[in-house]
């Protein structure tokens, strides 16, 4: 394929109970938006750990997105502060993968916010299409020892 034709592969974590919904909204009004996220419906975003998007990138993803529940709504009580808490992991850890931190989006999105996620996937999309692809830059993730 050649290289200007490079579509980003991403692949988008989103919680159940609030930022999945609003991907669905999203679709049900026909929000325009690019086709390059493949949607995983997790049950908070507090249960995606920095191992979990490593791996995501390790299988050829170009850029990853965490949606979850705005601060205050997580249906867990606090899952979205651990999230909160990891961005700063989540960003050391690419770094020293040698991943730019420009390739993760987190970002708060609600049941009823369908345009909000149109936006974020069409802001992230662009972003990712002014970057090389990922191709063979992360081959391993290193050992939790
Ligand atoms: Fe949505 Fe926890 S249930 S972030």
């Amino acid at each position: 394929m050649p290289e200007d034709s490079y579509e980003p592969k991403i692949i988008g974590f989103l919680c159940n109970w609030c930022s999945y919904a609003g991907a669905d909204g999203a679709g049900m009004a026909r929000r325009k938006q690019p086709p390059n996220v493949k949607i995983i419906r997790v049950p908070c975003s507090g249960r995606v750990s920095p191992e979990l998007v490593l791996r995501t990138f390790m299988q050829g993803a170009d850029g990853v997105m965490v949606l979850g529940c705005h601060i205050g709504d997580c249906h867990y009580g606090n899952g979205n502060h651990r999230t909160a808490k990891r961005f700063p992991v989540y960003h050391r850890l690419m770094d020293y993968m040698g991943i730019e931190k420009e390739r993760l989006w987190v970002q708060w999105v609600s049941a009823s916010e369908g345009q909000l996620f149109a936006e974020a996937v069409t802001q992230f999309t662009e972003r990712l299409r002014q970057m090389p692809p990922m191709r063979g830059k992360l081959t391993t993730v290193p050992s939790p020892d």
